[in-house]
């Protein structure tokens, strides 16, 4: 027969908030994220400032993103700031050891990224190097950035155009220091952090939010030494996990082509965030009861086999129907976390693993994974709302996972907003949902499928997944009735 679930939505006490800071993005110096994403050719016949394209910048605006984080990853232990001010023509160049050996020009630095975060009107988030950076390096780029008055690094910013400070508030202190980033053991890791974020000063008007290098999916020890060591110190801790279709590093799996054994694989693999963010947040609830620190989730997202025939080092993917449903399956569940999860950034904006958007000289394209940015923006500084759901199961011979997975929040409107995703390939799912405590009347939405897992939008057919209208919902009594569609994202909007 028909498969069901039950879901229970109660409005009334919740306090919580779901951060738009969830909603970030993350952009390394890899690939062509930046340079050939971002940060294009003089000639490339596209609108730009500077060289910032400028429909990039449209598409992210309409999203809403709310930060992005700068300049890596593994790059930022090898940057050097100093390298990317001044007279472009005057920047020393660099290797780009981490992705594809590459000559960096360092045109894209400090100026051009508070420039882009400002067209896109999102807060800006960087990381600085402890891997292979001073103390004095971290804490005079945060005085060039912050500083209002007279020194001799804020000389630099103003005869270099800018006289005011920048005024970035989220500040990483190091990168996967536990890998690329140096290699540390957390113990070594935690008394470095106290050194670099002592030096890295909270001038007037804009003080720093630091953020250690935290662990990597269950790495437990790594969260405990931290929080022991460093507590509230930070004001916030990462913590990176990527969804592998196979589990393996080696041999990571196709983005285009894959079996629904694998795509079952990958969604079991994409929900095991829940476990990392649980047992990390139970860890972090020892040392700070208040939860003033926050879990900064800042790479996530699915990570396959590069397109066949592109570099391997530039890490370019392209995105499906099952990328928008590891997106929305993550973004609930760090909705259902907000208590802990206060920020997260997907790897990585264009043209890079998971990307929003992919572009081709001139040409480009709004991914899967873009339109669950578009369709969840209504979670943005909304009040969480606490559910119960019982879904059935989605089975791959012993194996099981939830079918169903779902968040949901209450704006400031009063407009009630629930986001779900049948992760079945082949059913259809009929939820039956009651609300507690909140009043509406009725019921719209919009979906997000198409008929294969596989699907993807090309160069020559760029829509061939958007939004659509969804009319599989309606209130029959004072419940909220909707057939969800196999393998979709439904968000349903209640006034
Ligand atoms: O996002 C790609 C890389 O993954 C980042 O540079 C690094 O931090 C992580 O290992």
């Amino acid at each position: 027969g028909q498969a069901k679930a039950d879901l229970t939505v109660t409005g009334g006490d919740s306090k919580l908030t779901i951060s738009r800071n969830i909603y970030g993005q993350f952009s390394e110096h890899l690939g062509r994220c930046i340079y050939g994403g971002f940060w294009v050719d003089p000639k490339l016949p596209v609108a730009k400032q500077n060289r910032i394209r400028l429909d990039i910048v449209e598409a992210l605006k309409k999203i809403h993103i709310p930060n992005l984080r700068w300049p890596g990853g593994c790059f930022a232990d090898e940057y050097h700031w100093r390298d990317g001010i001044g007279p472009s023509a005057q920047r020393p160049k660099m290797v780009n050891t981490n992705w594809g050996g590459v000559t960096e020009d360092n045109s894209f630095g400090t100026h051009e990224f508070l420039e882009l975060c400002s067209l896109l009107k999102c807060e800006p988030y960087i990381t600085g190097n402890v891997g292979s950076g001073t103390v004095d390096e971290m804490s005079k780029w945060v005085e060039y950035l912050n500083f209002d008055g007279e020194s001799p690094t804020t000389a630099l910013r103003k005869q270099n155009g800018h006289p005011a400070p920048f005024k970035v508030s989220f500040w990483g202190v190091g990168n996967e220091s536990w890998g690329c980033g140096g290699n540390m053991t957390a113990e070594y890791y935690s008394d470095q952090f106290k050194r670099y974020a002592s030096f890295a000063k909270n001038y007037p008007g804009t003080p720093l939010k630091k953020i250690a290098t935290g662990p990597s999916d269950g790495d437990y020890h790594w969260m405990e030494t931290c929080m022991k060591n460093i507590g509230t110190r930070m004001w916030g801790i990462s913590l990176h996990n990527y969804t592998i279709p196979t589990g393996s590093w080696s041999k990571k799996g196709s983005a285009t082509s894959f079996t629904n054994a694998e795509y079952f694989n990958t969604m079991k693999n994409c929900l095991r965030m829940d476990e990392y963010v649980t047992k990390h947040s139970a860890i972090m609830d020892k040392y700070d009861p208040e939860k003033k620190v926050a879990l900064v989730v800042d790479e996530w997202g699915i990570w396959t086999d590069v397109e066949p025939g592109t570099n391997p080092g530039f890490l370019y993917q392209q995105n499906s129907l099952r990328d928008a449903l590891v997106a929305a399956t993550t973004l609930n569940i760090f909705n259902n976390h907000c208590d802990r999860v206060k920020m997260a950034n997907l790897a990585q904006t264009v043209n890079v693993l998971q990307a929003l958007i992919l572009t081709d000289n001139e040409k480009m394209l709004l991914t899967p994974t873009y339109h669950v940015f578009d369709l969840y923006k209504v979670h943005q500084d909304a009040t969480y709302l606490p559910i119960e759901l019982k879904s059935p199961d989605l089975e791959n011979g012993s194996d099981k996972i939830p079918a169903i997975n779902v968040s949901a929040s209450i704006d400031s409107n009063k407009v009630i907003h629930i986001s779900l995703v049948n992760l079945d390939p082949e059913k259809k799912i009929s939820i039956r949902t009651g609300l507690k405590g909140l009043n509406w009347s009725g019921v719209t939405g919009q979906i997000l499928t198409s008929e294969k897992l596989t699907d993807v939008n090309t160069f020559q057919k760029p829509n061939k997944l958007k939004i659509e209208t969804f009319t599989g919902a309606s209130k029959q009594g004072d419940q909220l009735v909707a057939d969800l569609p196999a393998h979709s994202v439904v968000v349903l909007t209640l006034k």
